[in-house]
This record gives C-alpha cells, sequence and structure tokens, in this order.
C-alpha cells in the first residue's frame, strides 16, 4: 500500500461501489454528502464539523507519514498471504472517523473487502471507492459486535482510546471477531505531550488536566505507552508482537503548507492550534474553568509551534497476529 493524499475535493462513492448497510446508513450518508456539498459550494466560513473532520485527515496523513513505510509493508505481507492462499481477505476499521484510511485500503488492495465502523458520521469524508469492495456500517463499538467470530483477516483501531471508556473489553471483542493467524494492528497518541527534557508549568498542567479528564471518563490514558504488554495480557496473540514507537513534532523552522507539512509528519502551527482549541473545548466540557485554562493553552501552543522545541507527541503502533481460537 502506498500512502497518498486523500481527495480533498469530495467524489461521491458510487451507488455500485459503496454499499451502505442499512436504509438509515444511507439517509445518513445523504445528509453528511449534502453538507460536505453545500460547505464546498458556498462561500462562507467552513463550519467546525468541517475543521474537525479536515484536521482529523490531516492528522491521520502524519500519523502515515511516520509509521510508513513499515506499516503499509506489514499490511501489505499480511494481505498478500491471504490472497497468495487463493482466498480475498476480510478487514475491519474501527471508529473509521473521515473513513480515509478504509477508503485507502480498499483502493489499494482490490482483493480485500473493507468494512469501516463508527457511531458518528460527523467527520466522514466521501471520495470514490473504485472497486467495489468497501462498506460503512453504524455500529457502536462498545456493545456487543455484529460479526462472526473468527471471520476478519486483519482489524485496524487508530486513536479510539482516547474516547473509548471500556477499550480493552473491545479489544476482546475484536479478537474474538479476528481469524486464527489474522493481524489486529493497534494505534494510538500519547495522551498529552512528551520531552526529553524538563517541561514548562503549562506544559504539565496540560498534560495533568488531560489525563484527569480521561479518568473521569474511566479512559486509562498509559495504556497508550504499552500497548505490547497489554496485547500480550490478552492471552491469545502471538508473544512476537511487532511494535514501532514514532514521534509527531511541530513544524521545522515554519517551513511549508498544513499539507506538506503533514506529508512530512510535523504539525503546521495552524492545526496545532486547532487542536488544542478542540482539547481546551473537551476539558471545559469536563469541567475545567475556560478563564483559568486559557492561558495554559496559549502557552502550550507556542512551545509546541516553537521550531526548536523539544517537546513532541508519541504514536505507538502494535501488530500482533492471533494464535489462540
Ligand atoms: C479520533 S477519531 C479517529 C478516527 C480514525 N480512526 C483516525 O485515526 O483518523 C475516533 C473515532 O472513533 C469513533 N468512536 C468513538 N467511540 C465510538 C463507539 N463507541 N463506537 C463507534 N465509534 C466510536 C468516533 O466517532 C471517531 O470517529
Amino acid at each position: 500500500m502506498t500512502a497518498y493524499l486523500p481527495a480533498y475535493y469530495p467524489h461521491l462513492p458510487s451507488p455500485a461501489a459503496t454499499d451502505f448497510s442499512s436504509p438509515q446508513d444511507r439517509s445518513m450518508l445523504r445528509g453528511v454528502l449534502e453538507r460536505v456539498r453545500r460547505s464546498r459550494s458556498s462561500s462562507t466560513v467552513v463550519s467546525d464539523v468541517d475543521e474537525a473532520s479536515r484536521s482529523l485527515q490531516l492528522l491521520h496523513i502524519a500519523h502515515t507519514a511516520v509509521l510508513n513505510p513499515t506499516h503499509s509493508q506489514l499490511i501489505d505481507q499480511h494481505l498478500a498471504s491471504v490472497h497468495q492462499a487463493g482466498r480475498r481477505s476480510s478487514v475491519l476499521d474501527v471508529g473509521c472517523g473521515t473513513g480515509t484510511w478504509a477508503i485507502n485500503l480498499a483502493n489499494t488492495q482490490p482483493y480485500a473487502d473493507v468494512i469501516g465502523v463508527d457511531w458518528d458520521w460527523s467527520w466522514f469524508t466521501p471520495s470514490q471507492s473504485v472497486h467495489g469492495n468497501l462498506d460503512f456500517q453504524t455500529i457502536d463499538v462498545s456493545a456487543a459486535l455484529p460479526f462472526h467470530p473468527s471471520y476478519f483477516d486483519l482489524i485496524h483501531v487508530k486513536c479510539l482510546l482516547p474516547s473509548l471508556p471500556g477499550y480493552a473489553g473491545l479489544i476482546e471483542r475484536l479478537a474474538a471477531c479476528l481469524r486464527p493467524g489474522g493481524m489486529l494492528i493497534l494505534v494510538e497518541s500519547e495522551v498529552g505531550y512528551s520531552s526529553d527534557q524538563p517541561m514548562s508549568p503549562s506544559m504539565r498542567t496540560w498534560n495533568a488536566c488531560i489525563r484527569e479528564a480521561m479518568a473521569g471518563k474511566g479512559i486509562d490514558s498509559g495504556l497508550a505507552t504499552d500497548l505490547v504488554g497489554f496485547i500480550g495480557s490478552r492471552g491469545v496473540f502471538s508473544s512476537a508482537v511487532y511494535h514501532h514507537t514514532a514521534t509527531i513534532r511541530g513544524a521545522s523552522g515554519g517551513q511549508g503548507d498544513v499539507e506538506s507539512l503533514a506529508c512530512a509528519g510535523r504539525l503546521h502551527p495552524d492545526l496545532i492550534a486547532v487542536i488544542l482549541d478542540r482539547q481546551l473545548a473537551e476539558l471545559v466540557r469536563f469541567g475545567y474553568g475556560h478563564t483559568e485554562l486559557w492561558p495554559h493553552k496559549e502557552a502550550v501552543r507556542h512551545e509546541l509551534s516553537h521550531p526548536y522545541s523539544p517537546v513532541r507527541q508519541r504514536i505507538f503502533a502494535a501488530y500482533a497476529t492471533k494464535v489462540g481460537p
């Protein structure tokens, strides 16, 4: 699989190529398409939802840039081994968000049948599916999953931990849906930011608030940094878990536009600002005072945007093979 930029100008998925599972899904998708079409054709300011969707896409591009080529090679090799055995493969993308990973995979792997699931399609970015091997389903993954046991050859979960209490339970359910020999890929960002040097009081405050807010929602924010130990403790995966830690940093020397920086695995100051504003809104929803947090958010923004800042966000990826039944 080659990493490439998703189409920013949405094409309607061809009805023959993209099969949405239920009438509700189809009506939801029509709403999303209509909203995207309106926002693209009008000269009005892009809405918060469009901005959130775009920042999710840019983050995805940055994640792919820092994880590749290994990430794509492991996926390619695994799917090739299934296809060489003479059958199509089944792939699940859990919490697919913009749908970009699922769409790219379906378009680059004609012998893979790809399903993207999510419960909220606000960020979905329609794009052309060329092989008719892509489906999207509306599913709350915190509950029982509607898939047969041992069905999927590959399951991909990226950046779901911060929004999902009960992540461990989900991984148990996903493991049951994976074939023996199937591959589970977990990609999660470090919660907050880290550095090899002492961090500023504002950065430490920001990290502490984010972690406390997550703990308040019942999310174990430390889990991202120990994906391998976590997978090992499930008891159904091979002990040889391939894992990879990559780093996302702010723009180097302020050079480049938002997209080209994302392609280089770096975040433009504008994208950092959008991400921090979203985090601030979440923290205020959790109960922190906007006025108290605002100066910390601004200090963190300056620090992350500084070309020589030692502060970064780590991305952890783990690739595990199911050995149990
Ligand atoms: C941060 S986004 C990540 C999207 C995508 N995986 C990526 O890396 O770009 C998290 C996604 O998980 C979805 N999500 C969170 N909780 C969910 C649940 N209980 N069931 C289904 N999807 C969920 C959200 O709607 C959102 O689209």
